[in-house]
């Protein structure tokens, strides 16, 4: 049931929107430090400090923390219980927080210190595992949302422990292996952590935000165990060399992803909300960009091209078409549900209240996700052809259209 409520958890708000605001504000910190080193994408160098700290201001600072926060408001509304530790909760955020900063600013200033940042950082996440092993494992009707969900933390598990060793590794030196757990690093976190979590909460978000019912999921447990598969014969294909396994992982991955696909067609077919809102529209393009994003590696590999400036580019656009954009729209339908409820929920019947529509401004989100889009497809576009200027034009736009994008979730916080 799609209502004031149907996100409405018992979860205190200040928790889930601590993370929110930081994420919002690590999401401009990222855009304008990779603004002013728009010549480093140019020449696709991304394997150096400032553009490791844009980086990880965007997938830890931005991506992770509110894929953590929005899980602290969406798991007990999907797994019907509530979060283990309230008080853990809080004092995660303020660690992450810490850490996070710290990590970055450091891998961009002092690479070499970084380690120190990312101790702090390590531990945040870890309290956030904790805390959410315990609360789903008190779920007594284990779903096909719970694996995808429990898959995604694992896989996030995994990723700072890699990130760990790496940061270890520009410290101390040593490890021969640095490149291939930097490979097993990015497609532990881009697709383990952040593309299971999105599959997951997908199959509870577009039902509740189309208003479907009826749908059966029957590709749901295809789609889990053929995109894990694949995520794994990648990584194996990192470390030993064995003919097609890249080949059979890539297609393994994009067969996942299309299986996953086949069940948001079928929920979106069984809607009763016809015309959808236009950030939840942007979540699903996202989808869309995702499976050309898979196909795209698919072709790539099998037409034998090893370029690693293309293949920087194609886990840019995985990143920022796919990852960044679903939680871009997700967002901003979460924000108002969230403040809406908090704020209006109690007092509907007793006053005027707004309704839910008008804490959106949908005009402006519209040509909010055209920047979003413009400003990718330029990038793209001006780095493959290695064009400075475009480079410097589009990054200028993708970090105007994010600031833009955060004051416009800030006026919803004001209504
Ligand atoms: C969701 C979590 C994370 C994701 C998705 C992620 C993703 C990435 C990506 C895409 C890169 C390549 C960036 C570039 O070349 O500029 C990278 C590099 C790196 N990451 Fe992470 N990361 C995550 C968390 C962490 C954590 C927690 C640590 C350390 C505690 C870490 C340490 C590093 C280091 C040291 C590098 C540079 C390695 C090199 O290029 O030699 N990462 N990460």
């Amino acid at each position: 049931m799609v209502s004031g409520t149907g996100l409405a958890s018992e979860t205190n708000i200040k928790l889930p929107l601590g993370f929110i605001l930081y994420g919002l504000l690590a999401l401009v910190t990222s855009q304008w430090i990779l603004f002013f080193n728009s010549d480093l994408l140019t020449a696709g160098q991304f394997r150096i400090p400032d553009i490791w700290m844009g980086a990880h201001f965007l997938l830890l600072g931005y991506a992770a923390m509110i894929a953590m926060g929005a899980m602290y408001q969406l798991v007990p509304v999907a797994f019907l219980t509530p979060i283990w530790s309230q008080k853990l909760g809080f004092v995660q955020l303020v660690v992450t927080i810490i850490g996070i900063t710290l990590f970055s600013v450091l891998l961009g200033t002092a690479s070499d210190y970084a380690i120190y940042g990312g101790i702090p950082v390590i531990l945040g996440i870890l309290l956030f595992i904790l805390q959410m092993w315990k609360t789903i494992l008190k779920q007594e009707n284990k779903t096909m949302i719970t694996c995808f969900v429990l898959a995604a933390i694992s896989s996030f598990f995994l990723t700072i422990a890699a990130g760990f060793l790496l940061a270890w590794s520009i410290a101390y030196g040593g490890i021969e292996e640095h490149q291939l757990i930097l490979f097993s690093h990015i497609a532990l976190g881009v697709a383990g952590w952040f593309s299971l979590l999105i599959f997951g909460f997908s199959y509870k978000l577009v039902p509740m935000f189309s208003l479907s019912h009826g749908y059966a999921m029957k590709w749901a447990k295809p789609a889990f165990i053929t995109y894990i598969s694949g995520l794994s014969v990648l990584i194996a294909s990192f470390w030993i060399s064995f003919p097609y396994l890249d080949t059979i992982a890539w297609i393994l991955l994009f067969s996942g992803f299309g299986f996953f696909v086949l069940d948001i067609q079928e929920i979106l077919a069984k809607r009763v909300k016809k015309k959808l809102d236009k950030p939840f529209i942007f979540s699903l393009i996202a989808i869309g960009n995702g499976l050309v994003i898979h196909f795209l590696a698919v072709l790539l590999n099998l037409i034998d091209i090893n370029n690693e400036n293309i293949w920087s580019w194609l886990v840019f656009l995985y990143i920022m078409g796919w990852i960044v954009f679903s939680i871009l729209g997700y967002l901003y339908k979460i924000v108002p549900f969230l403040w809406w409820t908090h704020k209006y929920s109690e007092r509907i019947g007793k006053e005027k209240v707004p309704t839910l529509k008008e804490m959106i401004n949908e005009r402006l989100s519209v040509i909010l996700f055209i920047g979003f889009s413009v400003s990718v497809i330029g990038l793209t576009a001006g780095a493959l052809w290695q064009i400075g200027s475009i480079v410097f034009i589009f990054q200028g736009l993708l970090a105007i259209t994010s600031l833009a994008y955060v004051l416009s979730i800030i006026m919803v916080l004001v209504k």
